[in-house]
């Protein structure tokens, strides 16, 4: 991979986006890495949680590549909404939790992969927004979906409309982050989170987050349903008798990892 980082902490992936004399802008080289990378992260038994992270101490992602936006019409404007798409469903999609550590500007596409991450945390620098109605378009790799979702139409209208971004303590008031940590601190407290989700049941973790994610979707009664299916599921597992086992033996679970 020429524009993404992969390395490996333990059960913990780190995927570091790597253009920062760019500010980690994404270009069509750079999202089909990250769509392959966290692809094959997710089909990997061995990873137990994904952390999505920019190079430098200046940004996270700055968005979408302007010098790759400016140049297109309407089919390619499309197909480049539905790549950034993708991969940020492949992100929302994948069984393992992915965190974003967001380590200065998420702008734009930026933002919106954040958005499709599982929980993010930010920088005390950070700034987050989706700028793009001051370039004259609109979010398009699912921004006007997923920020609404996450703090209410008011306000993901208000950081839609104006384009300005929001400070990391306005973005932890608003919902937007989990938490904020200073920049030293930042990767340090969201691989100490990550680790702390790995040492629970991978197969509980995935079944939690499809019953999260999936039920967002849902009526109450259609989401109270596929909890307890997938509550069925979870009960048919090793994983479930070894997590009960434990308990009542009074020992840490000794989970079987691929
Ligand atoms: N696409 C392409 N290049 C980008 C970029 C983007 N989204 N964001 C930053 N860059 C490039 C700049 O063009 C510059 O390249 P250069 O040195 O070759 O000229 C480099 O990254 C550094 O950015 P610069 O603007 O000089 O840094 P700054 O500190 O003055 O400003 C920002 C930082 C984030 C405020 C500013 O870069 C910015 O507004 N970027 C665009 C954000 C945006 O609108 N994103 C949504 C796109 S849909």
């Amino acid at each position: 991979m020429q524009n993404v980082i992969l390395e490996r902490d333990g059960q913990l992936a780190i995927v570091t986006v790597n253009r920062p004399t760019k500010l980690n802008a994404l270009d069509d080289q750079t999202i089909a890495e990250l769509d392959g990378c966290i692809q094959q992260l997710s089909a990997d038994a061995a990873v137990g949680a994904i952390i999505l992270t920019g190079a430098g101490e200046k940004a996270f992602i700055a968005g979408a590549d302007i010098t790759v936006l400016a140049k297109q019409g309407v089919l390619d404007g499309r197909d480049n909404a539905r790549r950034g798409q993708a991969l940020t469903q492949r992100i929302e999609d994948s069984c393992k939790p992915v965190l974003a550590a967001i380590n200065g500007f998420a702008l734009g596409g930026g933002l919106e992969l954040a958005l499709a991450c599982d929980l993010r945390f930010a920088s005390a620098n950070a700034k987050l927004g989706l700028p793009e109605v001051s370039l004259g378009i609109i979010p398009g790799y699912g921004g006007t979906q997923r920020l609404p979702r996450l703090v209410g139409s008011g306000v993901a209208l208000q950081m839609i409309l104006t384009g300005d971004p929001v400070t990391a303590d306005e973005a932890l008031r608003i919902g937007l982050v989990n938490g904020v940590f200073s920049q030293p601190e930042l990767l340090v407290s969201v691989k100490a989170i990550a680790s702390k989700m790995v040492s629970r049941g991978s197969n509980a973790l995935a079944l939690a987050k499809q019953a999260v994610r999936r039920g967002s979707h849902m009526s109450m009664q259609d989401g109270l349903a596929l909890e307890a299916d997938l509550f069925g599921v979870i009960s048919s597992t090793t994983e479930m008798k070894e997590g009960m086992a434990a308990f009542l033996e009074k020992r840490k679970p000794a989970w079987l990892r691929g």
